[in-house]
């Protein structure tokens, strides 16, 4: 798990006016709330006087849980900015002086396509990865279905590996690939990353021989767009491109015919070692009429669920940090690229060192995602997430 890129913490539409959202995220535990004015926020949940949760629990039923735009600790009644900030302490008085420690870590916030997005992270915002641009959201002649919330009971790197995965549809998914292979001539089709266009991941095209569609227009010749723009020649069956963007970001797209496509977007939320919240988001540019949502929805739920069944088992829970650790095929060279991506944002420092997280957090002590404001002051109270150096040094702890 890494800090300092951009998560979903929930969808929009699940964030009401008034009513705090806990959320835990990278094994951390964040609140989510909206000021007087609708604008979300997004916290460190644990309150710095006496460790009470935020978001949690209030006996007192019916008193305002947000109170003059800041979100009231539950226990003795601190308020929060949404800037992190404690502005009122009742036990010394409203309205006096509140010390420079009493405050929370707050994370950037970004409301976009039906999510709230927070960066989390201490890195400065020129520095930042930008949170992926969709450049068909909105658009005249796409439609985007309602975010659809996975909660899955496995590691997200193993989430993403899958969705990457060309090798898997013709076992996995009846529908989408031959299930009845042909013995003799099937394989999967070589094929090439080449880096993503916006940065911090990867991208390829993949053709898969598909069963004959009822429609005539099946592609059969032409250039498809890839996300940078040049092209491909295409045959008569479907392709499909995937990538990274981040650690956490997977955009596939899927190319029906010349002008029918599927845009799928997964923004994962690792929640822990054990846990993924997958918010995803599907366009599309056919099939636009609203009811059609409804039976997509209800495709993509069966889709995933085949391949839930089967990730739930897998092992080791994290992937193996070195690729030694299993058998790779040519096919697999997805995963190699994402994979690599990874080991750039583990020289980056960004990676938490989770056995250490994992020794102490919630026992003698609580671990925060640092936020930007801690490049500018300092007195925090819960000391930040730890971090690998670098590759070498995560090397070093696996070996240790
Ligand atoms: S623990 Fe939050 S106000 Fe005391
Ligand atoms: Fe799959």
């Amino acid at each position: 798990m890494y800090i300092n890129f951009w998560y979903p913490i929930i969808r929009s539409e699940d964030l009401g006016e008034g009513k705090p959202e806990k959320v835990k995220v990278l094994g951390c535990n964040l609140v989510a709330f909206r000021d007087d004015e609708g604008n979300a926020h997004v916290l460190s949940d644990t309150c710095t006087h006496r460790g009470a949760s935020l978001g949690g629990g209030w006996s007192l039923a019916g008193k305002p849980r947000i109170v003059n735009n800041c979100i009231v600790c539950p226990y003795h009644g601190w308020e929060f900015g949404g800037d992190g900030e404690c502005k009122n302490i009742p036990s010394i008085g409203y309205g006096t002086k509140t010390p420079p420690r009493a405050k929370v870590d707050s994370y950037p916030v970004q409301e976009k396509y039906g999510i709230v997005f927070a960066f989390l992270g201490d890195e400065p915002e020129a520095t930042r990865p930008p949170l992926l641009q969709i450049e068909e959201y909105g658009q005249p002649g796409w439609r985007a279905n309602q975010v659809l919330v996975l909660e899955v009971d496995y590691y997200f790197e193993r989430s993403i590996e899958n969705g990457l995965d060309p090798a898997h549809n013709e076992f996995v998914h009846p529908t989408h690939g031959h299930s009845a292979i042909n013995r003799d001539t099937y394989k999967v089709r070589p094929y090439e990353t080449e880096d993503h266009r916006q940065g911090w991941g990867f991208w390829f095209m993949h053709e898969f021989d598909s069963p004959p569609l009822p429609q005539s227009d099946h592609i059969t010749a032409g250039g498809q767009a890839t996300p940078w723009g040049n092209t491909k020649t295409v045959s008569s069956n479907i392709f499909a491109g995937g990538g990274t963007y981040g650690p956490n970001i997977m955009p596939t797209y899927i190319t029906i015919t010349d002008d029918k496509m599927f845009r799928q977007y997964f923004f994962e939320q690792p929640v822990d070692e054990n846990k993924t919240k997958i918010f995803f988001l599907n366009m599309r540019n056919f099939l636009l009429e609203p009811e059609k949502d409804g039976p997509i929805h209800a495709r993509n739920k069966v889709i995933a669920g085949q391949d839930i069944t089967l990730l739930v088992d897998l092992e080791p829970r994290l992937t193996p940090l070195s690729n030694t650790k299993e058998v790779l095929m040519p096919a697999d060279k997805a995963i190699v690229a994402y994979r690599d991506w990874l080991a750039k944002f583990d020289d980056k420092g960004w990676r938490i060192d989770w056995n250490t997280f994992k020794a102490r957090h919630g026992k003698d002590l609580m671990y925060a995602i640092p936020s930007p404001g801690r490049r500018t002051s300092g007195n925090w109270v819960l000391e930040a997430v730890p971090l690998f150096k670098n590759r070498a040094a995560r090397k070093a702890a696996d070996e240790a």
